[in-house]
């Protein structure tokens, strides 16, 4: 049997990536019900934000409890961990992840030299309660990579530059980091970053990994919380319509919208620090991914997807697109690893 399958209870060796608001119960219970893993990530199923952190994980509470009544499948929950004391907001989303019995959790870990690994304060509770971890840092390295083995977490995601979201610090490509991490370790590893169709699938796969990562083929489907008019912009655009900008600690990616000409302006006229501060201002956080990409105000957010966004052009529906991913997936396939 595939072992990120048996690591982690479902079907198939597809995850759903986490995404800051782009996430609730209906859309994730599609990615389980299909018989991938579906993940809560960070303000699953809401549309502002709170600044009190028993409120942020309440909601998460009913958040995971609406995705309870719509499948029997296991789900994950993210868990921020920030590298060194994990921030009060995620210590107490651990804390319902644990009472309501949550299977699996995504730790979105940061990966940075003196920062390697699970957060000491996540990692006791969650081996203590069974929980299984898979771990997807921002920065992905070999030494990273080894001390999450090492700490017991389940599977490892190694991200390529080619993702949306957060991009990694470091720019290596998802066919690089993949083989790289591959031959560091022993735990079963997924590849994130580029994986929109059946081709860059099965090249993930052949290149050693046994399960794929999907962002942004899935902001393309019925079940996702995106805009409409953004679903629609995403499926006719293609890689060579994002430009690239620098926000603090890392880049991100956009499709074209008012706010992203400004950080462009930035970019182009400022110095690296600079450019970060200016930005951070700007970006609001991942306020101005809400903004963009729920609300769909293509004046004043951003639309956030990876290179990928040139392989498909169709809106589906979830288990459609798992399955089409997924098509070319056989055990037996010939592997280089
Ligand atoms: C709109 C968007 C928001 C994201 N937000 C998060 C996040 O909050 N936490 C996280 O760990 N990853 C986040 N990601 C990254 C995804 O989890 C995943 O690694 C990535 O989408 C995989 O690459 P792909 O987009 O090429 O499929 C986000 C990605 C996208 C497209």
């Amino acid at each position: 049997m595939n072992r990120v399958c048996e690591a982690l209870g479902i079907e198939k060796p597809f995850i759903q990536g986490a995404m800051s608001w782009i996430t609730n119960a209906e859309f994730v219970a599609a990615v389980s019900n299909a018989g991938g893993l579906g993940i809560l990530g960070p303000n699953a199923g809401q549309t502002e934000l709170t600044p009190d952190p028993v409120e942020t994980a309440e909601r998460m509470r009913r958040e995971i409890r609406k995705t309870r009544e719509m499948t029997e499948k296991p789900f994950a929950v993210t868990l921020i961990g920030n590298g060194n004391s994990t921030s009060v907001f995620t210590m107490k989303i651990l804390d319902v992840v644990i009472e309501e019995k949550v299977p699996v959790v995504l730790i979105n870990s940061y990966g940075f030299p003196g920062m390697l690994g699970i957060d000491k304060d996540l990692l006791k509770p969650l081996k203590e309660n069974k929980i299984k971890m898979v771990v997807r840092s921002i920065l992905p390295s070999v030494e990273d990579a080894k001390v999450v083995e090492e700490q017991g977490a389940d599977v490892y995601v190694a991200t390529g530059f080619d993702e949306g979201g957060t991009l990694p610090p470091r720019i290596i490509g998802s066919f690089s980091i993949l083989p790289m991490i591959k031959d560091a370790i022993h735990i079963p590893i997924c590849l994130a970053g580029g994986i929109a169709d059946v081709r860059t699938a099965n090249a993930a796969f052949v290149l050693g990994a046994e399960g794929i990562y999907v962002g942004t083929r899935l902001l393309c489907t019925d079940e996702c919380p995106v805009a409409p008019n953004v679903k629609e912009l995403i499926a006719r655009s293609g890689a060579t319509d994002l430009e690239i900008f620098r926000v603090a600690p890392s880049y991100y990616r956009s499709l074209p919208t008012k706010l992203r000409d400004k950080l462009m302006e930035n970019e182009h006229s400022l110095n690296r620090d600079q450019t970060y501060e200016a930005n951070k201002k700007l970006m609001g956080g991942t306020g101005g991914m809400r903004i963009g990409m729920l609300e769909g105000d293509l004046e004043n957010g951003y639309v956030s997807v990876g290179n990928g966004v040139s392989l498909f052009d169709k809106i589906m529906p979830v288990k459609d697109v798992v399955d089409e991913l997924l098509s070319g997936y056989n055990e037996g396939m010939i592997k280089f690893s």
